[in-house]
């Protein structure tokens, strides 16, 4: 349900303050939390609709300790981001999608979810009123997180009475600390981030938590991040633990197909048609761990990571370079068509930007 009563009144009474660019060093942003003035929250009942939902000054929120997501991990994020552009417009990138995949994942979750134009409204709504918080053109983005969680109390294991959407939004750059330069990523044998038949495929909150005892091992060792092989062959690539993975070999480039273990990534799905335009086969399939002997480039895709270039894998004991160590060129060429796009600086021929 549309509100623009309440939309327009909170842009009223806080324009004076999202006039101008918040003061802060816009030139070293990387990937952190940062506070900003408004989340949107919206309730509902189990069995009941979101209805009503507003924005609230940015602060921390109240949790019965019984709640399902503090106990059971009934809950989903999402990610999508709000660039600025030279002449003022603010442009989402295929954020119906990102409303779409919460659908998807509530229903695996047991959840009820905000409907698409519920979703889009109140992005658009917390993106405006946090407006002073979006880069400057060139210098990053707005990084809009919809949590979809259970908060109503439950002690037996069953889905919560009462479930909260809630968004937040903060200032980011890039995600990797390396920047724009290649990252170096450990295949990881033993331990899994998704089996058959689980919630790999969704973007469920436990997903990410899954991942974190690899993650920790791989940057103690000095890797950027841990690349997962499927846990049934332990053989065929999956994904890195916060995006999706691509291997490039001549004019085709490949990808694991979507099968329930692995993030449908929008990035993803979005660089797959940005290849076949710009000329290069894509296959979804099987990626078997020896194709990266063998690969020209690799790289990563997520919204937080945008394309972030591989400089190696290390797997058993074996490292494998890619591009001398620089950037890819087909790296190179996705990453600047797919950013330029994001940013309005291209012709949107498939209408994935919106304005907000
Ligand atoms: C994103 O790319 O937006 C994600 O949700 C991944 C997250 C680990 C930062």
């Amino acid at each position: 349900a549309r509100s623009p009563s309440m939309r327009d009144a909170v842009l009223s009474d806080t324009y004076s303050e999202t006039a101008e660019l918040a003061n802060i060093d816009w030139e070293n942003l990387g990937f952190a939390f940062l506070p900003t003035d408004y989340m949107y929250i919206m309730k509902c009942a189990r069995d009941g609709d979101f209805s009503k939902g507003e924005l609230q000054r940015f602060g921390n929120i109240e949790m019965n300790p019984s709640a399902g997501v503090l106990n059971y991990g009934q809950g989903l994020f999402e990610g999508l981001k709000a660039y600025r552009k030279e002449d003022g417009n603010i442009l989402l990138f295929r954020p119906e999608e990102n409303a779409l995949r919460m659908r998807l994942g509530a229903e695996r979750m047991c959840m009820p979810s905000p409907t698409v134009e519920q979703f889009l409204e109140a992005v658009k709504a917390t993106v405006l009123a946090n407006k002073r918080w979006i880069p400057p053109p060139g210098k990053g983005s707005l990084y809009i997180r919809p949590l979809l969680m259970g908060s109503g109390a439950v002690l037996g294991l069953a889905p919560a009475p009462e479930y909260t959407f809630l968004i937040y939004v903060s200032p980011v750059g890039n995600y990797f600390k390396e920047g724009v330069a290649p990252i170096h990523l450990i295949i990881e044998h033993e331990l899994h981030r998704a089996t058959p038949g689980g919630t790999g495929g969704v973007k469920t909150i436990g997903n990410y938590a899954a991942v974190l005892k690899a993650q920790s091992a791989a940057k103690a060792k000095g890797y950027s991040d841990v690349l997962y092989l499927d846990c049934v062959h332990k053989r065929y690539l999956e994904e890195v633990s916060s995006c999706n993975i691509f291997v490039v070999k001549d004019n085709v480039i490949s990808t694991p197909a979507i099968k329930g273990t692995i993030l449908p990534g929008i990035t993803r799905k979005s660089i797959i048609d940005v290849a076949r335009s710009q000329g290069f086969q894509v296959e979804e399939r099987h990626v078997a761990v020896d194709e990266l002997l063998d690969a020209d480039e690799v790289f990563c895709t997520g919204t937080a990571v945008v394309v972030s270039p591989v400089g190696s894998i290390t797997y058993m004991g074996k490292r494998v370079s890619y591009s001398d160590g620089g950037v890819g060129v087909v790296s190179q060429q996705l990453y600047s068509v797919l950013t330029r796009l994001q940013m309005g600086l291209i012709e949107d021929k498939m209408d994935w930007t919106v304005e907000v």
